[in-house]
């Protein structure tokens, strides 16, 4: 099991220390991007990112919860990030091309959906897709509840993935604690990302460690 903490739960005021705590413990390092636009907060962008990219020894995994995803791409490589996911909800039609697009600019690729969006919707995209990011809640913001019927949708899309043969990891995001992160992996999850269940924590790298053993 992989463990991509999301550093929307990290204090801003030290991120630094974060994304060193993050270098020995994490897996990934899970970037939550948001534009006011497509989710109705705002996080951080490319001032945030730059700098950070430079910290960062561990694999940079970007939630782009935007419009227009596409147009953040080629930035996003040049800051040597690794993992760059969009929203079908906003990519509509040029999913396959987004797709394409981070696949020549040497990035991993993956497709995200809402909790509202049928699991369905991400079939085309098996043998295409890197890895596909189901959300557990709805984007835009930390700590929510986890939603439990996200458990059937990962082991709906699991059992397609595996019935055409492919390898697509599947991550999910959204109330990812020690209370469901074994159930996550039963239902066929491969990345957790975490958020509050890590940073909200005496011990950050003691959680990653407990998710990482679910
Ligand atoms: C929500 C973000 C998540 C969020 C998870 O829109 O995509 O990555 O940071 O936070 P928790 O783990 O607190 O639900
Ligand atoms: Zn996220």
């Amino acid at each position: 099991m992989l463990v991509a903490p999301s550093l929307l739960a990290a204090d801003f005021m030290d991120l630094r220390s974060a994304v060193e705590m993050l270098n020995s413990g994490a897996d990934w390092i899970h970037l939550d991007v948001m534009d006011g636009t497509f989710v109705p907060n705002i996080s951080f962008g490319f001032s945030v990112i730059d700098p950070l990219s430079k910290l960062a020894a561990k694999p940079m995994d970007t939630h782009l919860m935007v419009v227009h995803p596409e147009r953040w791409f080629e930035r996003l490589a040049g800051d040597g990030v690794e993992c760059v996911s969009f929203h079908l909800e906003a990519a509509g039609r040029r999913t396959s091309s987004n797709i394409e697009l981070l696949h020549s600019l040497g990035l991993k690729a993956g497709v995200a959906i809402n909790p509202d969006v049928p699991v369905q919707k991400l079939f085309p995209y098996i043998g295409k897709a890197d890895y596909f990011l189901i959300m557990s809640v709805f984007a835009g913001f930390g700590g929510q509840k986890f939603i439990p019927d996200s458990l059937d949708r990962i082991a709906t899309l699991r059992s397609e993935i595996v019935r055409r043969g492919h390898k697509a990891l599947i991550e999910v995001d959204g109330g990812v604690g020690p209370g469901n992160a074994a159930a996550l992996r039963q239902a066929g999850a491969d990345v957790l990302v975490a958020g509050s269940s890590v940073f909200n924590t005496e011990d950050p790298c003691a959680a990653i460690e407990l998710l990482r053993r679910a």
